[in-house]
């Protein structure tokens, strides 16, 4: 096989341990003659739809403008300084989920999704830095980045997107078709195209503790069991009664306490909130289903493939997908496992699927989250 040059003569492991989370590596040719997967044309058509997520930012002399898609029309190619951004090109495009799970040495929960942008000659997003660590992956043209590891982190007030008010770079690199810049999140950065370009970032998922502490507590809120009601034998007359009773504030918190999680309710909570689609995101099944038998015989021959939407994770005997969660059997979660990892599966291997996986599989490609090849 092929050595893979997308680190450089790198390899993961060594990566993960000298620059993940930690400073910025430029590796040039990370994928020697790369061809952009998406004309501007077929860009610009993206940014055009309701349920993508594409921005439209220009800047003229320090003044930055920022328009929300779906975006009708683009200034002409002519007209320098602007930058088109669409987000999640992954989701449809089978080329850009691919060069995307290029990076699955790092985990699915970790991956976030593929950006492309294209600018104008000078067209950029301005310095600023990101929460995220991003590899930008040269795709067309040539872009000029300056980084900087700078701690002062404060922004210009008043402008529609974050700029950085001291960006103080400390290296600069002109990138080509195949180069990749790996930035850790917090890295000041600014990139500026030279001519038109095309720049490709992906980009991860690094949820807030305050996000997932309270997707928790609504999580638990369907699953916590107190029993009992709150009573009081032996209340007293009351002199002050506004005032909450010491009694019954007391036998509350008591209660209160009762609430436990263990790290299987964590580990539930976290499937279905790291599967969950974006709100964005809409399946559509086949227009015309196969029957249940039907399916059985196509997927005994041909196998199956995830929708480039849908997420599955697992952990233990705990499968996720689109926000779902079951627990399953030893054989089960052999098939299931393999499903989520490959993302696919072989006839043979889907034909010796218990009825019950079978029946998950039907439903999931009546619902779009699953097609046949
Ligand atoms: C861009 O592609 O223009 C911006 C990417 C970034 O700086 O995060
Ligand atoms: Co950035």
């Amino acid at each position: 096989m092929k050595k893979s040059t997308l680190l450089g003569n790198i390899t993961p492991a060594e990566f993960l341990r000298d620059y993940w989370h930690k400073k910025p590596l430029l590796i040039r040719q990370a994928i020697p003659g790369f061809k952009p997967l998406l004309t501007l044309a077929a860009l610009a058509e993206m940014a055009k739809q309701n349920h993508i997520e594409s921005r439209l930012i220009t800047s003229v002399d320090g003044d930055w403008d920022m328009q929300h898609g779906p975006l009708e029309t683009l200034p002409p190619t002519t007209q320098k300084q602007w930058t088109m951004l669409v987000q999640g090109a992954n989701l449809y495009h089978k080329g850009a989920d691919a060069l995307l799970r290029q990076f699955r040495f790092i985990p699915d929960a970790r991956l976030d999704d593929l950006m492309i942008s294209y600018a104008t000659d000078g067209g950029g997003v301005g310095p600023h830095f990101d929460s995220y660590d991003v590899f930008l992956l040269q795709a067309h043209g040539k872009r000029h980045w300056r980084i900087g590891p700078q701690k002062d982190l404060s922004l210009v007030e008043g402008k529609p997107l974050k700029i950085l008010a001291n960006f103080k770079p400390q290296e600069e690199f002109l990138l080509e078709p195949g180069d990749m810049l790996y930035l850790p999140p917090h890295y000041a950065h600014d990139g500026v195209a030279v001519g038109e370009c095309m720049t490709y970032s992906i980009g991860f998922r690094s949820p807030s503790y305050q996000e997932l502490g309270e997707a928790f507590l609504q999580f638990m809120a369907d699953s916590i069991d107190l029993p009992g009601r709150y009573g009081d034998p032996a209340l007293e007359v009351s002199k002050h009664p506004a005032e909450i009773p010491r009694h019954m504030l007391a036998t509350i918190t008591e209660e209160i306490n009762k609430v436990r999680f263990t790290e299987e309710d964590v580990t539930i909570f976290l499937g279905e909130h790291l599967s969950e689609p974006k709100h964005n995101v809409f399946f559509t099944g086949p227009a015309k289903p196969l029957t249940m038998g039907r399916f059985v015989q196509s997927v005994a021959k041909k196998g199956v493939v995830l929708s480039l939407k849908t997420l599955m994770l697992y952990r233990g005997k705990h499968v996720f997908i689109n926000g779902e969660s079951f627990a399953v059997g030893r054989a089960d979660k052999t098939l299931l496992d393999a499903l989520a990892n490959e993302r696919t599966l072989p006839g043979p291997l889907v034909a010796g699927a218990s009825d019950d996986v079978m029946e998950a599989l039907y439903t999931w490609y009546q619902d779009g989250w699953l097609e046949l090849p």
